[in-house]
């Protein structure tokens, strides 16, 4: 079921964007949820955390670890939770471990990524009473190898759109739209009644989204539509040299810092 913010999430298309963001743990999103309307549990924990190849790797427990402990930190924002790969293959599964995940973090809503091949899927999920964000475009999930932009070929177009129609039309309250070219962002978004979340997708997007540990420098992720607000390595690198120095010339810990 839509809760209320939710509801005025929908009702931003076209409107004031949409601000999302990742976050893993408490400790960030306690920063992010003045600042956000949305922020994801993203199966990205995967790579930026624990050094995964794919988030193919990611299970339903490290999900739900962490979605557990960004809810305790968050009373404004919409909290979503990526299901991960292989744990929605069928309504049964989908649904079990739909309700397990909401059980037990208290998530707002869930995203899964996929248009026309999980419609059934994500259609009984909001049969269900569950919210659904949606995911289209490049879809990590089903990436192997070197992520490249989608939606080069016209038939490639054609379905990005179908899909986006489709998943509007199952009721999912929001469409994640990863690296499409602006031209095609900006049909998706003129084509669908709810709000698409640009990753990589333009400026045509009704919000935006990035993994924060890659907004503030923390991973060395590069790919164009990151934008490194700021370089929170070289802040810990200058930070653990400081340190390193002043507990080898015993200036740390000083009288401030001993009982
Ligand atoms: O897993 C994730 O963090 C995501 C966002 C990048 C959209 O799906």
């Amino acid at each position: 079921m839509k809760n209320d913010k939710i509801k005025k999430i929908i009702k931003r298309k076209y409107k004031k964007p949409i601000i999302c963001l990742t976050a893993y743990s408490s400790t960030v999103a306690q920063i992010l949820d003045k600042y956000c309307d949305i922020i994801l549990v993203g199966d990205s924990l995967g790579s930026v955390l624990y050094g995964m190849k794919s988030t193919r790797e990611v299970t339903l427990d490290m999900m739900i670890n962490h979605a557990k402990s960004v809810k305790k930190a968050i009373s404004n924002s919409i909290l979503v939770v990526d299901m991960p790969y292989k744990t929605y293959r069928n309504n049964k599964e989908a649904y079990q471990n739909a309700k397990k995940i909401i059980k037990l973090t208290k998530c707002d809503a869930l995203k899964l990524e996929g248009g026309k091949k999980i419609i059934n899927i994500i259609k009984y999920l909001i049969k269900k009473k569950i919210s659904v964000m949606g995911h289209i475009g490049l879809l990590p999930q089903s990436e192997r190898g070197t992520f490249r932009f989608k939606g080069r070929r016209e038939i490639e177009k054609k379905k990005i759109i179908d899909d986006a129609r489709l998943l509007c039309d199952a009721g999912v309250f929001a469409i994640v739209i990863e690296c499409v070219q602006e031209s095609l962002a900006k049909k998706i978004s003129n084509s669908v009644l709810i709000p698409t979340i640009g990753i990589g997708a333009s400026k045509y997007c009704d919000g935006q989204i990035l993994v924060t540990d890659d907004l503030v420098g923390l991973t060395n992720f590069t790919p164009r539509f990151v934008k490194k607000y700021s370089n929170i390595r070289k802040i810990i690198r200058s930070s653990v040299l400081k340190f390193k120095q002043e507990v080898i010339n015993k200036k740390f810990p000083s009288k401030k810092n001993i009982y």
